[in-house]
C-alpha cells in the first residue's frame, strides 16, 4: 500500500513509524513531516492544512490510504474531498469533525443523548452569558466554540474573570469567528484522564487510556501548552471505567453520528473527567493526542495499517488489537521561551546517543534536517518516549535519555507521570 501522512509533529511522527513497521506498506509520504519523519517517510513539503495541493497530491501518487494527523485539514473537508476523489481516508468529514470544531453542537449532541457532561449555555450575547455565570457562581468554565489553537479556554476561579473571558471572546473578538458563540459550562471536579477508540462509522473499537500534562511548568503550574508529557496506560482507567466510557459516552455518540447521516470515522479521543459521579465527557477531539500518540503507538503490539483502513472502509468489527502491559511515557523537549515567543534554529546533538530505538524513541516535533545537523524548527520539539514495567520505571528511562541529550536551547519538566507514580 501507498500511505500519506498528513501533519508534522510528534503526533505525525509516532504515527510514521509504526505505519512504516506494517509489512503493508509499500510506500510512505508525509506532508510536511520533519527531520525525524524523513527517516521513515519520503517529506513533501505540503502545509497540512493545504487542502487542494493534498488532494492533487495524493491523487498523483495514487495513493491508497490517507492518515490525516491533525485537526484543522480535518474541519475543513480534507477527507470529504479525499473521498470525493475516490482515495480512502483515515478521518471524520468535515460534518463530523464538528465534534471538535464546535464545542456547542458537541454538548447539543451528548444532551440529546444522555451522554454525562458537564451543565452548559451557548451564548452569542454577552449579557445572557453573563446572567448564566451570574446564576451559577464560580469555579465555572468559559469555552469559545470553535477551534483557538487550545487557547479558548478559560477555567475562572471568580465571576468576575468569567465575564472577563466572555467579554474578552464576545465583545473583543479575541478568537476571531472561533469565539463568536461560547459555552458556559459547569466546573466538574475529578481527575482528568483520555480514551481514545478507532471508529468506522458504525462499530468503536477500543484502544487504551492515556494521561497528559498540559501546564508548561513542573507541579502543573503555569500557562496551557499542547501538552508537555503523557503517559499510557492511566492507572486511573481500569478495566471497568473503560467498559463505563465505552456504553455511556463512546458509542451512544457513535450511534447519534450515524443516525444523524453524518456518521463519525477515524480516532475518536474522548477528553474526561473521573469523578464522584464517575466518568463525565470534558471534550472530543477527532484525532489522535500529541504527546499521547507518541505513547500509544509504542504499547501497540498488533499492526496499525489493517486497523486504520477498517477504520476508513468499514469492518472494525473484526479487530482485535494487541498491546504490551507495560507503560509508555513520554517527555516533550520545547524551545526556551514556549509556549510564548521563542527561537528557531538552534543545534540538537545526541539523539543519536539517546535513543536505542526499543525502549527508547526519540519522536521529533519541531525539527529540520541542515545538512546533516538537526535544528530546532518549533515551539515543541522532540518528545522522548520509554517503556517501562512501571510509570516509574518509564519516566527514570526517559530522563536518562534527555540527559543525554545536548540541547542548551530547550527544556522539558522533569516530573512527566507524577500523578502516576507508585500506582502504575
Ligand atoms: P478543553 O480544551 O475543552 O480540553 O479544555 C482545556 C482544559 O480545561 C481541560 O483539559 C480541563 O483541564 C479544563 N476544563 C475544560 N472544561 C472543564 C470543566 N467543565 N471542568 C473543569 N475543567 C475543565
Ligand atoms: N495533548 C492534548 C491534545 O492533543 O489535544
Amino acid at each position: 500500500m501507498r500511505v500519506l501522512v498528513v501533519g508534522g509533529g510528534g503526533r505525525e511522527h509516532a504515527l510514521c513509524w509504526a505505519i512504516a513497521a506494517s509489512p503493508l506498506c509499500d510506500a510512505l509520504f508525509c506532508a510536511p513531516g520533519n527531520a525525524g519523519i524523513a527517516e521513515e517517510a519520503e517529506c513533501v513539503p505540503i502545509a497540512a492544512d493545504a487542502v487542494d495541493e493534498l488532494v492533487a497530491f495524493a491523487k498523483r501518487e495514487k495513493i491508497d490510504l490517507v492518515v490525516v494527523g491533525p485537526e484543522a485539514p480535518l474541519v475543513l473537508g480534507l477527507v470529504d474531498k479525499l473521498e470525493a476523489a475516490g482515495i480512502r481516508a483515515f478521518g471524520p468529514s468535515a460534518a463530523a469533525a464538528r465534534l471538535e470544531g464546535s464545542k456547542g453542537f458537541m454538548k447539543d449532541l451528548c444532551a440529546a443523548h444522555g451522554v454525562p457532561t458537564a451543565a452548559y449555555g451557548r451564548f452569542r450575547d454577552p449579557a445572557a452569558a453573563k446572567a448564566f455565570v451570574a446564576q451559577h457562581g464560580a469555579p465555572i468554565v468559559v469555552k469559545a466554540d470553535g477551534l483557538a489553537a487550545g487557547k479558548g479556554v478559560t477555567v475562572a476561579e471568580t465571576v468576575e474573570e468569567a465575564n472577563a473571558a466572555i467579554d474578552a471572546a464576545l465583545a473583543e473578538r479575541r478568537f476571531g469567528d472561533a469565539g463568536a458563540e461560547i459555552v458556559v459550562e459547569e466546573f466538574l471536579e475529578g481527575e482528568e484522564a483520555s480514551f481514545f477508540a478507532l471508529v468506522d462509522g458504525k462499530t468503536a473499537l477500543p484502544l487504551a487510556s492515556a494521561q497528559d500534562h498540559k501546564r508548561v511548568g513542573d507541579g502543573d503550574t503555569g500557562p496551557n501548552t499542547g501538552g508537555m508529557g503523557a503517559y499510557s496506560p492511566a492507572p486511573i482507567m481500569t478495566p471497568a471505567l473503560e467498559a463505563e466510557v465505552m456504553e455511556r459516552i463512546v458509542n451512544p455518540i457513535v450511534r447519534a453520528m450515524a443516525e444523524a447521516g453524518t456518521p463519525y470515522k477515524g480516532v475518536l479521543y474522548a477528553g474526561l473527567m473521573i469523578g464522584k459521579e464517575g466518568p463525565k465527557l470534558i471534550e472530543i477531539n477527532v484525532r489522535f493526542g500529541d504527546p499521547e500518540c507518541q505513547v500509544l503507538m509504542p504499547r501497540l503490539r498488533s499492526d496499525i495499517l489493517p486497523a486504520l483502513l477498517a477504520a476508513a472502509e468499514g469492518g472494525l468489527s473484526h479487530f482485535d488489537l494487541r498491546w504490551i502491559e507495560q507503560s509508555a511515557l513520554c517527555v516533550v523537549m520545547a524551545a526556551k521561551g514556549y509556549p510564548g515567543p521563542y527561537g528557531k534554529g538552534s543545534e540538537i546533538r545526541g539523539l543519536a546517543d539517546a535513543a536505542d530505538g526499543q525502549d527508547v524513541i526519540a519522536f521529533h516535533a519541531g525539527t529540520r534536517n541542515d545538512r546533516g545537523r538537526i535544528l530546532a524548527d518549533g515551539g515543541r520539539v522532540l518528545g522522548v518516549t520509554a517503556i517501562g514495567a512501571s510509570v516509574d520505571e518509564a519516566q527514570r528511562r526517559a530522563y536518562a535519555a534527555i540527559d543525554r541529550i545536548d540541547w542548551p536551547e530547550g527544556f522539558c519538566r522533569r516530573d512527566i507521570g507524577w500523578r502516576a507514580i507508585g500506582r502504575g
